[in-house]
């Protein structure tokens, strides 16, 4: 089966709105017309320009925020709400990104209460996995990866499980240009198919996109996507130049 590869850039705290919408402009005609299922996620600042400038009415492209809060409105000083994504037009969610653990203290807890919010607003979470090296070392990453499914997914229907996203991201393979190999990379991807499946059954696990994410570029995406259980990737550095960014989309055609 030749599957639709699914390719997320993830900005993170990078590019003006200026900035944001020149590679808009830049990358619509370099994949304007591959078979990639293509999300940017730019900083919150920038999604309105690209979505009502640069790439309303293009359905190839889908508009992500790389975080939220779950409530819809209310006294949190500084958040932004599911409904006010909306509004932008943004489809996606990056829920759980390692840094928002990290630096911002997301709980598991707190990463199920936003998957399941994102969910009954119509946003499609991309939830983010991963483990840390030292983790890794002590043979504990699939124990580790584990905790963070089954507690992201807790209390899900298989209506959600249908519209949800996965992203696996070792800790230590984010921003280092030390990317997993992509065996390991599809082994844990099947590991988390096999906790979705225990879980929902093998027809709705076989459904879920399971993105890997960490160090991709254009010269190792095609690898990843070999693998039989990696569906696409979540990029960031190499996502930031429409150049590299393209290249990664139009590899990811294997
Ligand atoms: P990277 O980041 O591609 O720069 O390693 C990936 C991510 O954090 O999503």
């Amino acid at each position: 089966m030749i599957k639709k590869p699914f390719i997320a850039a993830n900005w993170k705290m990078y590019k003006t709105t200026g900035e944001a919408v020149s590679f808009a402009q830049d990358i619509e005609e370099m994949i304007e017309d591959l078979d990639v299922e293509v999300v940017v996620c730019p900083p919150l600042t920038a999604i309105k320009s690209v979505s009502t400038i640069i790439w309303q009415d293009k359905p190839n492209f889908k508009l992500g925020a790389q975080n939220m809060f779950w409530e819809e409105e209310g006294a949190y000083t500084g958040e932004v709400s599911p409904l006010m994504l909306k509004e932008l037009g943004v489809d996606y969610i990056i829920v759980g990104h390692s840094e928002r653990r990290q630096y911002f203290a997301e709980t598991d807890a707190f990463v199920n209460k936003k998957v399941k919010s994102a969910l009954a607003h119509d946003l499609i979470p991309i939830m983010c996995c991963g483990e840390s090296l030292e983790r890794r070392e002590q043979g504990l990453a699939e124990r580790w990866v584990n905790g963070q499914i089954v507690a992201g997914l807790e209390g899900l229907s298989p209506g959600d499980i249908e519209r949800l996203v996965v992203a696996y991201e070792p800790i230590w393979a984010i921003g280092t240009g030390r990317n997993a190999l992509p065996e390991d990379a599809n082994a844990m991807s099947a590991y988390i198919r096999s906790i979705i499946a225990g879980a929902y059954g093998d027809e709705l696990a076989g459904q879920v996109p399971i993105l890997y994410g960490g160090s991709v570029k254009p010269e190792n995406i095609s690898d990843f996507m070999r693998e039989e259980h990696v569906d696409g990737a979540l990029v960031g550095g190499a996502s930031l130049k429409p150049d590299s960014f393209a290249k990664i989309c139009m590899n990811s055609i294997v």
